[in-house]
Order: structure tokens, then C-alpha cells, then sequence
């Protein structure tokens, strides 16, 4: 497996994002996110952890684009911080913030590694969660396009790939339907959530992010891509689901969850309205497109990332749940997968399933066949170790390198076969602040020793700078 053979002008980038890397969180004008209001509480994050210092990329970015080059990576997947940019959410802006963006930018460009921006990556500005409910409200969309075109117009003369949102569904349900994410909404107050609607509110938040997404690649098209001359779009995240058997039941949970993932988004997106299984379902309490609206979000993007790292074997376990009636339990089938003959219980799930690289090709192939082989950005593939991995066992990867290695030769096979796919980008460079589990999970090429910040690269580094060397084969 070597670059060579893969398309010219494929590229391979490395992926990370602003709260996971940056570190000064609270300082040079930054203002909060409702992720800097969750860390605070113990008990909700591992190790009581925070992205307050994290791996300090804030200073450490050149250290980091020099790794990215000698490891022959021609690109940087990065997110842009809304509060950095904007404290309050709108009005006042952080120049500190904006020169902070900028270093970075015009670092990357001198090494030769080409910026891709992501404008959406969990971290929400406090403020307009306090101030109308963030995703709740619509008024959240002017706000969100209102700071999506001051990133165009402020770094658009270098940055040429855009993207609005990082994984909406995860955002919707994980923040609005299970509530174990800010803002900890759910039906059912438990652990950190407060009383939200998980029958309503992921639609609601989901509905105002594609709103989001729309009216901000709108304002791009109509005053920017003329003259930059960029490509738009957005990150979805995506497993695969393989139905259990070959009966009727099986196949239908395995489509109601490929509708209620990726459909969920990618649907309105292609064809202007939410996949049928969901408004069958979800019917009354799913937010509807006004004409206007359809005219904004059909075909509202250039590309498509997807994010993805493991599948999953379904069945039906589709019974109406007694109380409950929130987006999981709205297509829930149990996730089962087999083990010594026999299927484990409903919503189980086993690190052995990342182990299982031919979803990669189904996820790709998918797309291809069912949303008109849009043109494809792999922009999240990886796997994580325990966080307690010291020097220097902590640097032997080899189960990362066959991950790596089998999961590419996946999706060149689905390329091979027709999908149009034109980058790739690992999940993540560094080690780095894994949301809930902290610092206890390391995703990185990189190993980060977390008493000095200290970076090494891990043999799957160095797998990566062999495969990606010009006219070498590893
Ligand atoms: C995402 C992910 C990343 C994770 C990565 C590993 O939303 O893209 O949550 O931020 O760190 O997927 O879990």
C-alpha cells in the first residue's frame, strides 16, 4: 500500500479539533463553550480532565505542522473555535483569536500543508446557549451564518475546504436525545441531564443546524467562492449496518438505522426532504421544510466528509418502548453482533467491531449508490489505546498500523469500484482530549506524554511517512 496508488492529487491529512487541541481555553480573549461549563463539574469528565491546557497546539501549532511534514501528510483538518472568534457569539470579535487563526493558517501554507476548516466542532458559545437556548431556537441560524461569514471573508484568501458542521447527529443525539453531552437534554433527568424532550428537541436542534449549514453555504456561494474559488460542505459521521439475517425484520432495522444516522442529514441535503422511514415514525414532532427552505438546503454542499470507524450487526428489536419516546427509541434495533454463536443482548457494543474494515467500503459504496456518488472526503479513520499507556510501550502501535492499513485498502477498493473519493484524513495526529473519557483514550499517531506535553511519534507515524513517501512502497 503506498500513496502511488492512489489517484494523483489524493490527499492525506491528519484531523483534530479546536477543544480537543488547542489548550488556553479561558485566555488571549477566548470565551466559554458550553463544553468549558460541562468540564467543570466533577464527575463529568474522566479524570475530572479539561481542554483548559489539553496539548496546547495554541503554541505549540508549529511544532505540530513540522510532524505533519515530515511525515509527508499534505493536509490539516482543523476546526475553527466560535467563542474564540466571537465571545459572546456575535458583535464583539477577539482579534487575538482571529491572529491566533492566522499564524496557523500562514504556517501550514509555508510548510506546504494544506488548511481545511471546520467551522462547527461541539463547542457552542455559552452565551447564545444562555441567551435563546443555542440549537433550540432559530434564531441560531443568522448567528451561526453571521460567524461563518466573517471566517470566509477573514481567512477564505488561504483557507479553499470549508466545512460547517462536525457530526450534526451526534450533536442532536448525544446532546438532546441521551443528554450525555452539552447541553444534557434528555426525557428522562438522569446523571447530568436536565429535563429537555428526547421526542422532540434532536429534530428541533438537527433541523436548525441543516438550517445553519444551508444559510451559511448560501452566503458563501453568493459573495465568496467566485473569488476564492473554495469548495463547502459538511462532516457526517457514519457506521455501518449490516442486518443480523437475511429476513424482512432485519433488513428493515438495518435501513431504519442507515435513514436515522446518515439519512437523518444527508437526505435533506440530496433530495430536499428527510428520509421517509423518519417521517413515517417520527411523523408529527419532525420540523418541517417550507419551499424556501428546500430552494437553500437541496444540494447545499461541494463535497462530503465522512467520519468513520466501525460498524455494527443489527436486528429488529423495534417494540414500542413504554415511556420513552426519544430519537433511539424512535429507530432503535438492537445493536447485536455475534459472539461464540450467539447474539448479545440489544444495544451492546465491542472494541472487536473496529476490527471490521469491510464497513468502510459499505459506508463508501453506499453514498455512491444512494446519494448520487457525491464526491467524498474521508475525514475521520482511526482507533484508540488506553490512556495509560506509558513510554515506551505506549509507541508500539502495530494494531494501529494493521487498522490503518486494512481500513485504506477498503477504501480503494470501494474507489476502485466507482466512489469518488478525493482525500483522507487520520483521526488524529495527537493524542488528545477524547470529550467524556478525557485523557484516558489516545487516538493519536503521536504519542503526547501528558507531564510535559512532550511529542513521539508512534511506529504508526512512521508507517504513515513510509507509505506516503513518493515513489515508495511499504
Ligand atoms: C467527532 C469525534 C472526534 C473524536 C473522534 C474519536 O465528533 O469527530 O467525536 O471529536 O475525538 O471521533 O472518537
Amino acid at each position: 500500500l503506498s500513496r502511488d496508488t492512489f489517484p494523483e492529487g489524493f490527499v492525506f491529512g491528519t484531523a483534530a479539533s479546536a477543544y480537543q487541541v488547542e489548550g488556553m481555553a479561558s485566555k488571549d480573549g477566548r470565551g466559554p463553550s458550553i463544553w468549558d461549563v460541562f468540564v467543570k463539574t466533577p464527575g463529568n469528565i474522566a479524570g475530572n480532565a479539561t481542554g483548559e491546557v489539553s496539548v496546547d497546539q495554541y503554541h505549540r501549532y508549529k511544532e505540530d505542522v513540522d510532524l505533519m511534514k515530515m511525515l509527508n501528510f499534505d493536509a490539516y483538518r482543523f476546526s475553527i473555535s466560535w467563542p474564540r472568534i466571537f465571545p459572546n457569539g456575535t458583535g464583539e470579535v477577539n482579534w487575538q483569536g482571529v491572529a491566533y487563526y492566522n499564524r496557523l493558517i500562514d504556517y501550514m501554507l509555508e510548510k506546504g500543508i494544506t488548511p481545511h476548516a471546520n467551522l462547527y466542532h461541539y463547542d457552542l458559545p455559552l452565551a447564545l446557549q444562555e441567551k435563546y437556548g443555542g440549537l433550540l431556537s432559530d434564531q441560531v441560524v443568522k448567528d451561526y451564518a453571521d460567524y461563518a461569514d466573517f471566517c470566509f471573508k477573514t481567512f477564505g484568501d488561504r483557507v479553499k475546504y470549508w466545512m460547517t458542521f462536525n457530526e450534526p447527529r451526534a450533536v442532536a443525539a448525544l446532546g438532546f436525545d441521551t443528554g450525555s453531552n452539552p447541553p444534557n437534554r434528555c426525557s428522562k433527568p438522569f446523571g447530568n441531564c436536565t429535563a429537555g424532550d428526547s421526542a422532540t428537541e434532536p429534530y428541533i436542534a438537527a433541523h436548525h443546524m441543516i438550517l445553519s449549514h444551508a444559510e451559511a453555504v448560501k452566503r458563501y456561494r453568493e459573495k465568496y467562492q467566485a473569488e476564492q474559488k473554495g469548495k463547502i460542505g459538511i462532516f457526517l459521521d457514519f457506521v455501518w449496518y449490516e442486518p443480523l439475517t437475511r429476513g424482512k425484520a432485519d433488513n428493515y432495522a438495518a435501513q431504519r438505522a442507515r435513514d436515522f444516522h446518515i439519512g437523518w442529514f444527508l437526505h435533506p441535503l440530496v433530495y430536499g426532504e428527510y428520509p421517509r422511514t423518519m417521517q413515517e415514525i417520527v411523523g408529527e414532532r419532525l420540523p418541517k421544510f417550507s419551499p424556501k427552505d428546500v430552494e437553500t438546503v437541496k444540494n447545499s454542499f461541494d463535497l462530503i466528509g465522512l467520519n468513520h470507524y466501525t460498524s455494527y450487526y443489527m436486528y429488529d428489536a423495534h417494540q414500542p418502548k413504554p415511556n420513552v419516546t426519544g430519537y433511539q427509541q424512535d429507530w432503535n434495533c438492537g445493536f447485536a453482533y455475534e459472539k461464540n454463536g450467539r447474539p448479545i443482548g440489544p444495544q451492546a457494543y465491542s472494541g472487536w467491531l473496529y476490527q471490521v474494515p469491510w464497513g468502510m467500503y459499505k459506508v463508501v459504496t453506499y453514498l455512491k449508490e444512494h446519494y448520487g456518488n457525491p464526491t467524498i472526503i474521508l475525514s475521520e479513520n482511526g482507533m484508540d489505546d488506553p490512556g495509560n499507556l506509558t513510554l515506551p510501550e505506549g509507541l508500539y502501535d502495530q494494531v494501529r498500523v494493521n487498522y490503518y492499513r486494512s481500513y485504506l485498502k477498503e477504501l480503494k477498493s470501494a474507489m476502485g469500484d466507482g466512489a469518488n473519493v478525493i482525500g483522507y484524513f487520520a483521526w488524529s495526529l495527537l493524542d488528545n482530549f477524547e470529550w467524556l473519557l478525557g485523557y484516558t483514550s489516545r487516538f493519536g499517531l503521536v504519542y503526547v506524554d501528558y507531564n510535559d506535553l512532550k511529542r513521539y511519534p508512534k511506529l504508526s507515524a512512521y508507517w504513515f511517512k513510509n507509505m506516503l513517501e513518493r515513489k515508495n512502497n511499504v
